[in-house]
């Protein structure tokens, strides 16, 4: 508002129809009192109804190009001050009345045009590259962050999860429990006591007593804590922390998937990220994102390394894990309900973390248990119901808030049914159904 007054008032007319006003008061000040406050109190009127009069052009001049919908106050206010004027000018009136209606019709019209519903036009927003090797510290720790957590600030929220997946299995901080796999705590640090120990083998990583023996043929071991990072992402299993490995191998075999594979396949600059993330947040200084990117490139061979993905395909925390286009075996893996779950008839999918999922038995048997308090009527919603609310019944012996809450918000609704109707099928003692 301030500037269409400044606008109005730029427009020079102003000044000139103020200068006007003043002649003719200077010229009807000279006669009877009567007749003078009468003159008066017209000048009056008449300046405050030129003044509206140039706020409505201002008006109007403002928002011809924009798409704004305030065209029609210009028109409607020009046909009030015509109106006023003419009260008062009765000379001119008739004429002054005529302006009024047509100015009222205009308004009437152009008014109704103008408020039906727009259609938006103009470009689609241009994809935008990032441009890692240009980022601060800062800037790389928060995309780390959104890839681990799903957004910057959330790596304290429970259950916070991005497409790099790792609070699936790891904690984070002081206090958490690693039951799954370590808290990366003070991974820093740990890294360089991990390449002192002789199980380790730093210097000839091919008598390792591990399912993997290096990363790629002649990739050799760290030499660095930073080398032992990348390596654990890249090669999970070519060291295994202690207790930490799949049941029954004598922690030869990791769990944890090979990050820059599918279904994760996180690019290099991204696993930089990752890991700017893990210094900065310790107070520590990031190796510079060339020296991250280096220590990938030495345990992943270049065939190996995924394309970075385009902005909007991955990163933020609205990503999918899947979008349902998957066969359902492909889902459970990239949902990692593999890693917890044995489901008969998916290959890999041999986790012990939670119950053996064999839903078109236990469905059935879960909703008719006294304690059942969920709000499930049949076997498939109460396997939807596990899936997305997992807290709403707990199997017993296992842990509440084990399995994460948020595949509801991950998993496209094609995805869920895929999977619901997969475990419906699965039934004990009996072989399991065909993968669609
Ligand atoms: C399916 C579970 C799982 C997921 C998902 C997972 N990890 Fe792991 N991770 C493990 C387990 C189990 C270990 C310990 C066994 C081993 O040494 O490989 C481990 C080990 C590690 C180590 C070595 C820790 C140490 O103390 O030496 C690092 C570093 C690591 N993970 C980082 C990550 C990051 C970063 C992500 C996400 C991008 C991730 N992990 C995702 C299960 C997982
Ligand atoms: C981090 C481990 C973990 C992951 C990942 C996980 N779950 Fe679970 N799940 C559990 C645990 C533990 C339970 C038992 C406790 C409970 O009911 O919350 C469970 C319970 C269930 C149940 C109820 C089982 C029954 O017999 O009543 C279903 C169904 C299920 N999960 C499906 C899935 C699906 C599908 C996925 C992947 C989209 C998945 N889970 C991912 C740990 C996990």
């Amino acid at each position: 508002m301030g500037n269409l007054i400044a606008e109005a008032i730029s427009m020079g007319w102003m000044a000139m129809a103020i200068v006007a006003g003043m002649i003719v008061y200077f010229q009807v000040t000279i006669g009877d009192p009567v007749a003078k406050k009468r003159a008066v109190f017209k000048t009056f009127i008449g300046l405050v109804s030129t003044f509206l009069l140039f706020i409505a052009i201002a008006n109007y001049k403002q928002n011809f190009y924009g798409e704004s919908r305030l065209l029609p106050v210009s028109l409607v206010m020009i046909t009030v001050t015509t109106f006023i004027m003419a009260l008062y000018y009765t000379n001119l009136s008739a004429l002054l009345k005529i302006g009024g209606m047509m100015f009222f019709i205009a308004a009437f019209l152009s008014g109704y045009g103008n408020w039906l519903p727009q259609v938006e036009g103009g470009f689609p927003p241009v994809e935008e590259e990032k441009t890692w090797d240009s980022m601060t510290p800062e800037q790389l720790a928060d995309e780390g962050e959104k890839i681990i957590f799903g957004g910057v600030g959330k790596n304290k929220e429970q259950g916070a999860i991005g497409k790099g997946q790792c609070p699936l299995c790891h904690a984070f901080h002081a206090g958490m429990l690693g039951e799954r796999a370590p808290n990366l705590l003070g991974l820093v640090q740990r890294g360089d006591e991990r390449i002192a120990d002789p199980k380790y083998f730093k210097d000839d990583p091919t008598k390792r007593m591990y399912s993997v023996k290096e990363a790629f043929p002649g990739s050799g071991a760290a030499q660095t804590s930073q080398e032992y990072i990348a390596e654990s992402h890249a090669c999970p299993s070519c060291y295994v922390v202690e207790g930490y490995g799949v049941k029954g191998t004598n922690d030869k075999e990791s769990p944890m998937p090979a990050i820059h594979k599918p279904p994760i396949s996180l690019s290099l600059p991204e696993l930089a990220a990752v890991d700017t993330w893990m210094y900065l947040r310790e107070g520590l200084d990031a190796p510079s994102f060339e020296d991250l990117v280096a220590s990938y490139e030495k345990f992943i061979p270049e065939a190996d390394r995924p394309q970075q993905a385009k902005e909007g395909e991955g990163g933020g925390g609205t990503t999918l894990m899947a979008d349902g286009s998957e066969p359902v075996d492909q889902i459970l893996a990239k949902a990692q309900c593999v890693a917890c779950h044995t489901i008969p008839g998916i290959p890999g999918a041999v986790g012990t973390i939670g119950p053996k999922l064999e839903e078109g038995t236990t469905a059935a048997q879960r909703i008719k248990a006294p304690d059942y308090k969920g709000t499930a009527k049949s076997a498939t919603e109460y396997i939807m119901e596990s899936i997305i609310d997992p807290s709403a019944y707990v199997v017993q012996p296992f842990p509440d808030n084990t399995m994460p809450k948020v595949f509801g918000q991950k998993l496209s609704a094609g995805a869920l049914k895929k999977i619901v109707d997969y475990l419906s099928q699965v039934k004990v003692g009996q072989p399991p159904p065909p993968i669609k």
